[in-house]
């Protein structure tokens, strides 16, 4: 609208300017408080970790829990979880009897937090949670092995995996395949499904070799990692 008197104009343009600079700072006032939160809460721990490898906490949803018990049921040997966040898959897992149950994660807050449900579920002194960098620790000793990390960070997975885990092992994925590794099975719809891939034998140089599944899931295809 058009304004006839000058000065009305003038104090009508400084209020609206007033107001965009309170939005201006209320959106800096938040950015600054959403990036207080990050630095401590969500970047501890990861300080060492190359910003293309850090994968931010999001917990699996109760069906996928299940189903990659599912998947692990009965098998024995060291379960772990890459990159545990609140614990709830290495709990739900030495619930179902997969034991020793360990799960390696960056976050001390989110270790603490998985410490704490194990203490309350009476499980404090069975489960282990340990503030480790997933990509320094070994999987030699590891024969079934979850992650739920982003597809940017699954590719150099898949070379510590084939590199590391011995014959025998399955691995579960949640929510994004691994790139190249065909499933023996797969299991649940959308955020909630989980793909499971089995280590058949170790190379000279604990390189997956293609070799016939003897641990594929009854009906799933039968394929290998490698
Ligand atoms: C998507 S969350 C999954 C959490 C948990 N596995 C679950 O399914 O509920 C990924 C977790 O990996 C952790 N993480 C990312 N990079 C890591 C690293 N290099 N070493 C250990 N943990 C890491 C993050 O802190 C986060 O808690």
């Amino acid at each position: 609208m058009e304004q006839d008197d000058p000065g009305e104009a003038l104090s009508e343009l400084r209020e609206r300017r007033l107001g965009a600079l309170e939005l201006l700072q209320a959106a800096a006032g938040s950015g600054l408080v959403a990036y207080i939160a990050w630095a401590l809460l969500l970047q501890p721990g990861f300080r060492r970790v190359p910003l293309r490898l850090q994968v931010p906490y999001v917990g699996a949803s109760e069906r996928q829990v299940e189903h990659v018990l599912s998947l692990l049921r009965g098998r024995p040997g060291k379960t772990v979880d890459l990159g545990s966040g609140d614990g709830r898959i290495v709990l739900a897992a030495h619930k179902c009897g997969l034991r020793p149950a360990v799960g390696y994660e960056l976050n001390p807050w989110l270790v603490g937090l998985a410490r704490l449900h194990a203490w309350r579920a009476g499980c404090a002194g069975s489960v282990c949670y340990l503030r480790e960098d997933l990509w320094k620790v070994s999987l030699r000793d590891c024969h079934n092995v979850s992650v739920f990390l982003a597809p940017s960070v699954l590719p150099l997975l898949e070379d510590k995996l084939r590199a590391e885990l011995p014959a025998g092992a399955r691995v579960v994925s949640g929510r994004f395949p691994l790139p190249t590794w065909q499933p023996v099975a797969v299991m649940g719809e959308g955020l909630d499904r989980v793909w499971a891939y089995d280590v058949h034998s170790g190379g000279p140089n604990g390189q997956a070799s293609p070799e016939p599944s003897s641990a594929s899931v009854p009906g799933a295809p039968r394929s290998q990692v490698g």
